[in-house]
């Protein structure tokens, strides 16, 4: 918990056309700022950013907020990491209230593992470009195109061929032996006795840093300079605190930009292959690093990019990690097609051999996953045996049922039916639901909030965060009583609850750091609207739309219940009350004033 005071602070120091400058430039328009927006593609400017009030906002995608918001949502960080970034960046230091001790070891654990690991590339890097035992590893990727400019761009390093060369260096410089132990750099002798004697896990290997998609260096893969069938070829770091392998896409860091321009991601399976694209101008490039996708990697690719284009090798094992990424793929949502390898290559080689153009061709005459998909069961499936074919129908059907966006699944179903020769309908009754369509039930609440609310909802949020006075004659309200009876108006409440001091920037971020993405993106659009000229009329006449929609409502529903049969003397009294009651309300409120008829 970061108080809210220290949020107020680090708010009021980072202006947000600065922050949002240092990432890309900013043409001034008027009063604001505009730029391409970053989270979707587009040819004209709707991205704005607000001085005054210190928001952004994109009329395109609806993405917008606070200053915190930006940097969560570019940098794909949590509310805490973002506030975190900001407060180093202007140097205020944060006091987490309630931080229990052990939270506190554990970020401080964080932090001198995140150390450990910059400092330990740097001396990999450092070996690899100037120390004599490093001659055949310089040799080696010199071989394989990759010079000293490139080796410098990724930080790769060199691990020397000895036992403790890194534990000595570790050691002498202030690290124990429990912590290089934690960062699974060195490894203990003796598992079951661990930390009594250790060594070095990397030696003689050529290392790559891996990042995280901010760029620290958070794990290292090392190559064998010679290939020998009884070592792994490449050995990496262990899962530890700061490295889950399913979670990383190595090369994001350097990606992210051109995935988003690109709205595609050709997926390479080791590092050198994408290493070998992006040096040679391909920059929409990810690494699962020789796994299947998981479904936390697709989701990261998912705010990035609405397709992917496989590139894995054209054996065995690229064929396989290509099929077991597909569900995690489908279930974002993501389009998924196939680029053909020649036997024998991959990216890297294909690119080195071919050059630049081949590969895009390749890229571009990529296949949809599932007519390539077809054609490999079609070429071992006898398709003339019924049976056969039937069994092949219900294993692709039970992919197809992954696809979660409706109008993909309908297109890919009628391909498949006709390929197959099997009629849709028939092939239909094989699926089964998509998995996502089924948890989404029990999670109807985020669809919900995601809705922008009604008309006249969203006119008295309007207000109540940018009129003073409007604002004030809605808290004289009894907007307590009524607004938790009609769906929808969550966010009003939370406007008209919350101490918000308007046209106080500072205090609007501190405001918005407590919504979800979506009412951010919704409130920084209000910002920027135009406001009514007469702001408390039109607040008077849409609060009272507001009550004399709730009392039709609520005289509809009592009307209905009075026709109900059965119904108990006293019900009927008691109903009778009510409708006589609700349309006096309405009778009231109708004579105040003409009021605008709302849509229901
Ligand atoms: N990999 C791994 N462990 C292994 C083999 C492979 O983690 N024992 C991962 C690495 O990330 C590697 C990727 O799987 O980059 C693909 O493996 P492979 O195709 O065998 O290697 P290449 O990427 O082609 O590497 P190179 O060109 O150096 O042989
Ligand atoms: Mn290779």
């Amino acid at each position: 918990m970061i108080p809210s005071e220290t949020i107020e602070q680090i708010a009021a120091a980072n202006d947000i056309v600065e922050v949002i400058g240092s990432y890309f430039p900013l043409k001034r328009a008027g009063a604001n700022f505009k730029a391409l927006c970053p989270f979707h593609q587009e040819k004209t400017p709707s991205f704005h950013v607000n001085s005054q009030r210190q928001t952004f906002h994109c009329f395109g995608c609806g993405v917008g907020g606070s200053v915190f918001r930006f940097v969560m949502e570019y940098e794909h960080l949590d509310f805490p990491s973002a506030v975190r970034k900001l407060a180093a960046r202007v140097g205020v230091p944060i006091v987490e209230e309630r931080a229990a001790a052990d939270e506190d070891r554990q970020h401080e654990a964080r932090r001198t593992l995140l150390k450990l690991h910059a400092e330990a590339a740097e001396w990999f890097q450092e070996n690899l470009l100037k120390k004599p035992f490093a001659e055949a590893a310089r040799d080696y990727l010199k071989n394989r195109g990759i010079d000293k400019q490139i080796a410098k761009n990724w930080q790769l390093g060199f691990a020397p061929d000895s036992w403790d060369a890194f534990l000595k260096w570790a050691l002498e410089h202030g690290y124990s032996r429990s912590q290089l132990l934690q960062s699974g750099l060195v490894k203990p002798r003796d598992e079951e006795r661990p930390g009594n004697e250790v060594y070095d896990r990397f030696r003689g290997r050529i290392i790559f840093p891996i990042c995280n998609d901010v760029g620290e260096v958070i794990a290292f893969s090392g190559r064998l300079l010679e290939s020998d069938p009884r070592v792994a070829k490449y050995l990496n770091s262990p899962e530890t605190p700061l490295f889950q392998k399913g979670r990383v896409l190595f090369g994001l860091h350097k990606t992210k930009r051109a995935l988003i321009e690109a709205n595609c991601a050709i997926v390479c399976e080791g590092q050198l292959d994408l290493i070998s694209l992006f040096e040679a101008g391909i920059k929409n490039v990810v690494a699962p690093q020789g796994t299947a996708f998981t479904e936390h990697q697709a989701r990261i690719l998912k705010r990035f990019v609405a397709e992917v284009v496989l590139c894995f090798d054209a054996d065995q094992a690229g064929r396989k990690a290509a099929e077991h990424s597909l569900d995690a793929l489908l279930q974002h949502d993501l389009i998924v097609r196939v680029a053909d390898m020649p036997p024998g290559e991959d990216p890297d080689s294909l690119i080195r051999r071919n050059g630049k153009e081949e590969f895009e061709k390749r890229v571009t005459s990529a296949r949809d996953f599932f007519d390539y998909w077809i054609d490999r069961e079609a070429a071992v499936v006898d398709l003339s045996s019924l049976g056969a074919k039937m069994q092949l129908a219900r294993k692709l059907a039970e992919t197809v049922s992954q696809v979660r966006d409706p109008l993909m699944r309908g297109q890919v179903l009628n391909k498949m039916s006709a390929r197959l020769s099997v009629p849709a309908s028939e092939f239909e009754k094989l699926m089964t639901r998509p998995r996502s369509e089924r948890s989404a039930e029990s999670a109807p609440a985020r669809s919900a909030a995601a809705m922008p609310p009604r008309h006249d909802v969203a006119v008295l949020c309007l207000l109540a965060l940018r009129d003073e006075a409007a604002r004030k004659f809605l808290l004289e309200q009894n907007w307590r009583e009524v607004l938790p009876q009609i769906s929808g108006t969550e966010l009003l409440a939370r406007i008209l609850e919350s101490e918000l001091r308007l046209d106080d920037p500072v205090s609007l971020n501190s405001f918005m750091s407590q919504l979800t993405a979506e009412e951010e993106g919704l409130v920084s659009a209000w910002l920027l609207q135009k406001m009514p000229a007469n702001a408390i009329e039109v607040a008077e006449s849409w609060w009272k739309g507001l009550i004399q929609a709730t009392l039709r409502r609520q005289l509809e529903i009592a009307e209905t219940r009075m026709r109900l049969p059965q119904l108990t003397t006293g019900e009927v009294v008691n109903l009778q009350k009510e409708i006589v009651d609700l349309r006096e309300q309405l009778h009231q409120i109708s004579r105040l004033s003409s009021v605008p008829e709302p849509d229901r």
